[in-house]
């Protein structure tokens, strides 16, 4: 991948643009802010396990890791993520995550978010253990069982075989009953294909800029 940008998003908070897709690794009106409304407020803090195993699609940044890191709590999380496309390490060098997330460990564990080996468990933190799979979805094989998804792939727009009822399929099997998948897109043909691979689906509202976003329940 070539020419990546980074790029300051309305909190101050960084994120990446490809040129090549004319798209963001976030939204432009406040990464973190987006990464905490989607991931963390409707996806972490609903689910009441203390011992949850979470699959993210889209690792880019680490920002989602990251802020599930820092909320955590007593929590014991396993944190699987599948990127295709790993951020070159000069990019990494300038995101300022450990400045702007608000944790006095969030420069320490982002550095050792990254520089964790790929494709096998590593303990960044007490209870945190990553493993971060260098795979394409549209490959991927899940042996695992999730209580939680985050769905962060580009948008439909721009890879649509990302969002198919297939790929939906497989998630949906790869889920305990009653775990959710949260996503910041709000798509109605996204909805309904979430809806044919057996999940009951909300809309809620989005992050600030998105007036809404979906959350997916396996029941
Ligand atoms: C919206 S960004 C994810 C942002 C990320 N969660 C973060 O916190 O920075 C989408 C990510 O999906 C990755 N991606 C694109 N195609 C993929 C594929 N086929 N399989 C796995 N990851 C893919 C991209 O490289 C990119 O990092």
């Amino acid at each position: 991948m070539k020419n990546i940008e980074v790029k300051v998003s309305a909190d101050g908070s960084s994120t990446l643009y490809r040129p090549d897709l004319n798209e963001h690794y976030h939204s432009m009106n406040g990464a973190v802010q987006e990464s905490l409304h989607v991931f963390i407020d409707a996806g972490l803090k609903m689910v009441c396990k203390n011992d949850i195993h979470i699959l993210e699609i889209g690792f880019g940044t680490g920002l989602n890791a990251l802020l599930t890191l820092t909320h955590k709590a007593e929590r014991v999380i396993h944190y699987h993520t599948l990127e295709k496309f790993p951020v070159p390490n000069d990019l990494l060098a300038v995101i300022n995550y450990p400045s702007v997330v608000p944790h006095p460990s969030a420069g320490e564990w982002f550095g050792q978010i990254h520089t964790a080996d790929w494709n096998r468990e590593v303990k960044i933190a007490n209870g945190f253990y990553l493993t971060k799979m260098e795979a394409d979805l549209l490959m991927f094989s899940v042996d695992s069982t999730y209580d939680l998804v985050y769905f962060d792939a580009f948008a439909p727009e721009k890879q649509p075989e990302m969002w198919s009822e297939s790929v939906f399929q497989m998630l949906f099997k790869a889920m305990r009953n009653g775990a959710i998948l949260t996503t910041y897109c709000a798509k109605g043909v996204v909805r309904r294909f979430m809806q044919s691979a057996g999940f009951k689906v909300e809309r809620l509202q989005g992050p600030p800029g998105k007036r809404e976003m979906l959350r997916a329940m396996k029941v």
